[in-house]
């Protein structure tokens, strides 16, 4: 395990500040203060005019609690794992002035209305599967990487507005077969990188996929 995450992991529970935001990470939750993924995928939304957003795999809630705070005036946050989907729903609750967010427990779409259409869905997903333990840390699981990817990006094609894009983080410290650009290529999206910076050790990269309809 990375030394910053099994740092952070060992402080759980514990509160952090983010964009204003303040944040009870519980235990077992995906620290949003790790590294700076998170915190540049914020960034990038405030780059889109969102009507209606989805931060899928939200962990603590940090990620649909900008896009609340941005002025989107519908978000959605989404999770598999019980202890992030009580967390998220929680802080929620703590940070009220950054407006309304509807927290679901859901295996990606599983648990989302059909008839929702996104502008925006942003999905800091687990990079690779997990080394650990059969059920994995934090809600990153064995499926991680290109497996769960591929299956978000297949399902997540119908549940976007015309123009919607979905924004998707990778590093390489994980095995390049896992980079989202191979899934969205095996799947016929359009793709542009937004971001790509070296720290850490690695090259990090935000990139942005479209349908090739819109
Ligand atoms: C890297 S963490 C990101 C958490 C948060 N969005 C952030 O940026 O701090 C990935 C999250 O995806 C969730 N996840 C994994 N598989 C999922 C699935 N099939 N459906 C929904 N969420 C899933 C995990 O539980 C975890 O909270």
């Amino acid at each position: 395990m990375h030394p910053e995450l099994a740092g952070l992991l060992a402080l759980q529970p514990y509160t952090v500040v983010l964009d204003g935001l303040v944040l009870r990470i519980g235990e077992d939750v995906f620290p949003p203060d790790l590294g700076r993924c998170a915190r540049n995928l914020a960034r990038v939304c405030g780059e889109y005019r969102a009507r209606c957003a989805l931060d899928m795999g939200c962990g603590s809630g940090y990620l649909a609690l900008v896009l609340a705070q941005l002025g989107v005036g519908v978000v959605w946050a989404a999770d598999v794992h019980d202890p992030a989907v009580a967390c998220a729903r929680g802080n929620v609750a703590r940070n009220q002035h950054a407006g309304p967010v509807t927290v679901v427990r859901s295996d990606l779409f599983e648990a989302i209305p059909a008839s929702l259409r996104f502008d925006l869905i942003v999905f800091n997903q687990p990079f690779a599967p997990s080394a650990a333990a059969s059920n994995g840390v934090c809600g990153c699981g064995p499926d991680g990487g290109h497996e769960l990817t591929r299956r978000f990006l297949r399902d997540a094609r119908t549940r976007l507005a015309p123009d919607g894009v979905v924004v998707m983080p990778f590093s390489d410290r994980a095995p390049p077969a896992h980079d989202p650009m191979l899934a969205a290529r095996e799947l016929g999206l359009g793709a542009r990188t937004l971001l790509h910076a070296h720290y850490a050790g690695a090259n990090n990269f935000i990139h942005e996929f479209r349908t090739a309809e819109t």
